[in-house]
């Protein structure tokens, strides 16, 4: 099953709309590729095609953006540390200050690997490298991340089992999670799934709140001294590293 499930993963991964192709080789937003397509700018295998949900397979089509192949865009791999208040989307249609406001200096589109809430704030890696990001946030390959929890209220000892043992959500109970209590209103939770809002549901669930939520790790990669709004580039041997295989 597992086996299976992978195949038609890889499978899916090959193929792509054509609005994804545009944004994933880096040119821009997926609203930006949508504009472009719209305005005949892009071409498959020679022919105007005017659909962004078009389905490009990579083996065979060959895409153009203005008469020019498009380039495969070298991978490139950031770390941001993420502050509260800031969204992962490109654009928000309330005018908040999105992720992308905090990479000057960043010439290739890149996207994030999951997401963050609005309220959280922490490690949020950026890449253009397509087959990372999906494989990172497939629960299938259990990337630990670790989350820095300050709850409302003192977590009470039989709390902190349950979150270990796992606790039931509207969408089913949560897998066993490391949980480490730094003090009374502390924890620091490790997960391997990427639910909505997991963390503060976990939290809801023993009956309390989160009060500030920070992510400080994924895998082996901490936050370390960066500080929030500055964004680094991901060294080689960590991106080899994370890399789920
Ligand atoms: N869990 C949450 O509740 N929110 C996040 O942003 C990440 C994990």
């Amino acid at each position: 099953m597992r086996v299976w499930r992978r195949w038609f993963f890889l499978k899916v991964a090959a193929q792509k709309t054509l609005e994804r192709v545009i944004s994933k080789a880096g040119l821009g937003s997926r609203t930006q590729a949508r504009t472009w397509i719209h305005a005949r700018r892009v071409t498959v295998n020679g022919k105007v095609v005017e659909n962004p949900d078009h389905w490009i397979d990579f083996d065979r089509d060959k895409v153009a953006f203005d008469g020019k192949p498009l380039e495969v865009s070298e991978k490139i791999y950031l770390l941001l540390h993420k502050p509260a208040g800031y969204i992962t989307t490109f654009k928000d249609p309330e005018g908040r200050p999105t992720v992308y406001d905090l990479l000057q200096g960043v010439e290739t589109f890149v996207s994030p690997v999951g997401r963050l809430d609005l309220d959280t704030s922490g490690l949020l890696i950026l890449t253009n490298d397509n087959q990372f990001a999906e494989r990172m946030t497939n629960p299938e390959y259990h990337v630990p991340k670790t989350y820095r929890v300050g709850c409302e209220g003192a977590v009470a000892d039989d709390a902190v089992q349950a979150l270990r043992r796992g606790v039931e959500l509207s969408d089913g109970p949560t897998r066993p999670a490391v949980v480490k209590r730094i003090d009374a209103q502390t924890l620091e939770i490790v997960l391997t799934e990427g639910r909505n809002r997991q963390v503060r549901r976990m939290i809801e669930a023993i009956g309390n709140q989160v009060g500030t939520l920070t992510r400080i790790r994924i895998g082996g990669v901490g936050i370390g001294a960066l500080e929030a709004g500055k964004w680094r580039w991901l060294a080689g041997q960590e991106v080899e590293e994370l890399r789920p295989r």
